[in-house]
């Protein structure tokens, strides 16, 4: 798990990091790395095995900064974080 001054240096926020799940399938962040590496799947895979970012994809850019830079706990991220961390808006359904 990041540290406060980790997740200032990758996020820029260094505050609790709340978002920690995909709330609509309750699995972590955490879970879905363990699954993913285990099972070598990658985000369209995980999301195909587990439902994570096909319902109202609000988890999607954050799982896909989990295979980005391995956090799995995230601050409230915002749309301009997104295009500074994924390099785009951080689409919120699909892969
Ligand atoms: S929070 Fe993951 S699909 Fe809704």
């Amino acid at each position: 798990m990041l540290n406060v001054d980790q997740s200032r240096a990758i996020f820029g926020y260094g505050v609790p990091l709340p978002v920690d799940r995909c709330v609509c399938h309750n699995r972590t962040f955490a879970e879905l790395q363990h699954i993913a590496k285990a099972e070598n799947l990658d985000h369209a895979a995980l999301s195909a095995r587990t439902g994570c970012s096909a319902k109202c994809g609000t988890c999607g850019p954050y799982i896909r900064l989990m295979y980005k830079c391995g956090a799995t706990r995230f601050p409230v991220l915002s749309q301009a974080d997104f295009v500074r961390l994924l390099g785009d808006g951080g689409e919120r359904r699909g892969v």
